[in-house]
């Protein structure tokens, strides 16, 4: 049986790309922000997964106004990388695991969530940034990985609930699977940020500690949190959190995660970067 053992929540913040590939680590500015993940990188070689199940946002690089869906999943054998304006960043292409990813297509849309199914895909910073921060620079990448892409660009965004959900039914698909696989599952992007209009440049700690306070403890109750709340409090793109609700509903329900790692910093660009590592007892 395959099965979910941890879950990793990241920002994703496009500069900690840039920074990484121009080789900026000890750079005062980024180096507290890298320190942060030393941690991470080292708890990755040592608990290697076979499969990362990885909930991302593309950001109008792959899709675009012309076609928004609101849960894509890559079933792909290889995905490349999106040129965001600079070129592709220096980084290998994602193997994907088709099997594992066709399985849990049936199986999530045979518990009535609608998936889009992307069996052509390019990734941009919303999946390589967190992939360079918890594997470091690589000739390869050390894992397969199964992106599922989530809207929250273009309104109406799925709601905290319907997240959270997604990720039960995410564990049950996992879990149904003959083949003995260790699978993480990630929620990345976030946190507090606003790129956009007066209150561009937004950060709130307080309600960003709160909310891994609540992700950790209380995710149930923090899924009912309305989008307006994450707009108000973390700002336009502050609203990426609720992806993190993905990977936290794909845990153990029965028992409470070891937290494992938690780091948050400001800034990184014009974001807060907060980092969770939680694991199933
Ligand atoms: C920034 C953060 C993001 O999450 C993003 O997608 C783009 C830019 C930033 O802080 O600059
Ligand atoms: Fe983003």
């Amino acid at each position: 049986m395959a099965k979910i053992t941890a879950s990793v929540y990241t920002s994703h913040v496009p500069a900690i790309g840039a920074a990484w590939d121009l080789k900026k680590h000890e750079e005062p500015y980024w180096k507290k922000v890298f320190d942060g993940y030393e941690f991470s990188k080292q708890w990755h070689k040592d608990n290697k997964p076979d499969v990362v199940f990885l909930v991302y946002n593309d950001h109008a690089n792959n899709f675009s106004l012309e076609l928004i869906p609101t849960f894509a999943l890559g079933t792909a054998a290889n995905f490349e990388t999106c040129d965001e304006g600079w070129g592709p960043r220096p980084v290998p292409d994602i193997e994907g695991a088709p099997d594992l990813a066709a399985h849990i297509a049936h199986s999530v849309i045979t518990q009535d969530f609608d998936l889009t199914l992307c069996n052509k895909m390019k990734l941009d910073h919303g999946l390589t940034v967190p992939m360079s921060l918890m594997f470091g620079d690589v000739e390869q990448w050390p894992v397969k990985v199964i992106p599922l892409h989530v809207n929250v660009v273009q309104y109406p965004i799925p709601s905290g609930r319907r997240c959270y959900e997604l990720g039960k039914a995410i564990r049950r698909a996992v879990e149904s699977y003959d083949e003995d696989l260790n699978v993480h599952i990630w929620g990345t992007g976030g946190m507090s940020h606003q790129l956009q209009g007066p209150r561009a440049g937004l950060i709130n700690p307080e309600w960003d500690n709160q909310f891994l306070d609540d992700l950790i403890n209380t995710p149930a109750e923090l899924a009912e949190k309305n989008y307006v709340e994450y707009l108000r409090e973390a700002g336009s793109e502050g609203v990426e959190l609720v992806m993190w609700l993905i990977a936290r509903g794909a845990m153990d329900e029965d028992k409470a995660p070891k937290v494992t790692h938690r780091f948050y910093h400001v800034p990184a660009s014009n974001t807060a970067v907060g980092h969770l590592i939680l694991e199933n007892q």
